[in-house]
């Protein structure tokens, strides 16, 4: 087992200029402990700022077009985000498969876009709340798996990230019963599709994860990190969790 923890941070439509010391107060501090892996995600208008500030810091954008260019207005091609500095990409976050009705194979070939432009993918699935209280969780979740995961892929670039909606800046989390037997479930279908090559996946969990929560989640089984949104827009709150994943 050589999966390295890798912690994100999801900053959503937050952050202005002033908000780069943040992100240096981060990668500093993450510098500390150099288990793990740690990116940001901001907004794109912050993508070449802050990789100026922290020069071979890992930061990625939010979300890419799956078009190398053309007239997409307001869209970000992959090679766009690459050029600016980034090195990762998260796609299918449930915000965009919910508000901007993204398919799964929408998804799948922004993930393609991603991977052909040189960058990491975190691609995200998860189920909503209804789906989980009615014990359809892992179906859904996989039906997501098998129809937004590219083929032919190097696996050390492309993450999953489950994030069930429901526990998405909410306060909820799910069980660590219920983290580990998603997280198995994915690794099972991963494995069943790329054979040993799904070692090499990592598999993040996210939906309100914090600085007390950390340790307990992402010593799940299966759980290779975290994707974080409201704890990781500050030093103060993103850091305590990448120090746990640090002790595991
Ligand atoms: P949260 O967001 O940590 O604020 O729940 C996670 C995410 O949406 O990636």
């Amino acid at each position: 087992m050589t999966r390295r923890k890798y912690v994100v941070g999801n900053w959503k439509m937050n952050g202005l200029s002033a908000a780069i010391g943040e992100a240096q107060a981060i990668f500093a501090a993450a510098d500390d402990h150099a288990v793990v892996d740690v990116a940001i995600c901001p907004p794109f208008t912050l993508i070449g700022a802050m990789v100026a500030a922290a020069p071979g810091k890992a930061v990625g954008g939010q979300d890419c077009h799956s078009a190398t260019s053309g007239a997409f207005t307001g869209s970000v091609a992959a090679a766009m985000l690459a050029d600016s500095g980034a090195s990762v990409v998260i796609v299918g976050h449930s915000e965009r498969r919910e508000g901007f009705a993204e398919s799964d194979a929408d998804v799948r070939a922004k993930a393609e876009a991603g991977l052909a432009a040189g960058l990491s993918v975190i691609l995200c699935v998860g189920e909503p709340r209804e789906v989980r209280e009615s014990g359809g969780a892992i179906d859904y979740v996989l039906a997501q798996i098998a129809g937004s995961v590219p083929e032919g892929f190097d696996p050390h670039r492309l993450a999953i990230a489950y994030e069930p909606i429901w526990a998405i800046g909410t306060g909820l989390v799910p069980t660590v019963a219920d983290v580990a037997a998603m997280h198995g479930a994915i690794r099972g279908a991963l494995t069943a599709r790329f054979g040993g090559a799904a070692e090499d996946m990592r598999i993040l969990y996210g939906g309100s994860v914090n600085g007390e929560n950390a340790v307990e989640l992402l010593g799940a089984g299966d759980v290779d990190g975290a994707l974080v949104g409201g704890a990781s827009l500050t030093a103060a709150k993103f850091v305590p969790i990448v120090e746990a994943a640090a002790t595991l």
